[in-house]
């Protein structure tokens, strides 16, 4: 089953999470990493500012989840541009090296086939980051989503699209369809860290951790997966019905063996 860790709040998460990623870099100095949008990373780039100050990331390299269809690159809200803002400039890291989804209409046909063979061709994905939606989404697969599923377009849905209204001047504005990795990319990852963030998440975290493994909870697919740490504070676990054995576990777990 997934590592489930309770921490007091996002600061306490986004460190926990930066120091794993920091021991695999250093390990690993072309560790490939899985990068999230949305507000639940920010705590964890944050903590790479630090974390990663004086070490060598020019061969570190990267993959979003996932792109709004249609939108342009350069619109601020676009995930590239929020990647290179959130990430890619405060860490140094090489712009080369970190991929995101194409968008673009013109090429929208080919794209999903074209980012699985570029993750391929990286080695695949060492440590993926995921955020949770309140419709139980990763990435941006929304209920239903195929368990074997690769890097393709969807239609967002209803909820999705006024949840992210927040980022936008209007409901209007917020893209309809997006193009993302599929669950069964998302699988292929050799570590998942999963964060949430607040009552609202608690739900989907419950859902995703402890309920059946639904394709209707798209989140619940990492529990097919052999490593996978869910990192929530106390109103995201209020819902998990183990969440005292989790607690119990972590504080008895032997510092060595990390997330
Ligand atoms: C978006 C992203 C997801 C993210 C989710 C949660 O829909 N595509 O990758 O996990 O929102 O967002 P937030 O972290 O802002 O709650």
């Amino acid at each position: 089953m997934a590592e489930v860790v309770i921490v007091e709040n996002k600061t306490a998460a986004g460190a926990l999470v930066a120091d794993e990623i920091v021991r695999l870099i250093d390990s690993k100095a072309d560790a490939v990493l899985g990068l999230a949008t949305g507000s639940t990373p920010t705590s964890v780039y944050q903590a790479l500012r630090e974390g990663l100050a004086g070490r060598d990331v020019s061969k570190v390299r990267g993959f979003a989840l996932d792109e709004y269809v249609g939108l342009d690159p350069a619109h601020p809200e676009s995930y590239r541009s929020v990647i290179t803002r959130e990430v890619v400039d405060p860490l140094g890291l090489d712009p080369q090296r970190i991929r995101v989804p194409n968008g673009a209409a013109e090429t929208i046909e080919h794209a999903g086939d074209d980012y699985e063979q570029e993750i391929i061709d990286a080695g695949g994905v060492d440590l993926q980051i995921l955020g949770i939606g309140t419709t139980g989404h990763i990435g941006f697969n929304e209920p239903g989503s195929s368990f074997a599923s690769t890097t393709r377009v969807k239609t967002l849905t209803e909820q999705t699209r006024v949840d992210n209204a927040r980022f936008f001047t209007s409901l209007d504005e917020v893209p309809r369809h997006c193009i993302t990795q599929g669950l069964g990319t998302i699988l292929r990852a050799r570590h998942l860290v999963l964060l949430a963030f607040g009552e609202g998440k608690a739900p989907a975290v419950a859902g995703a951790v402890e309920g059946p493994v639904t394709s209707m909870l798209p989140a619940s697919a990492i529990q097919l997966h052999p490593h996978v740490t869910v990192v929530v504070d106390e109103a995201a676990a209020s819902q998990l019905k183990l969440a005292d054995y989790y607690r119990y576990t972590f504080a008895n777990k032997p510092a060595w063996q990390g997330i």
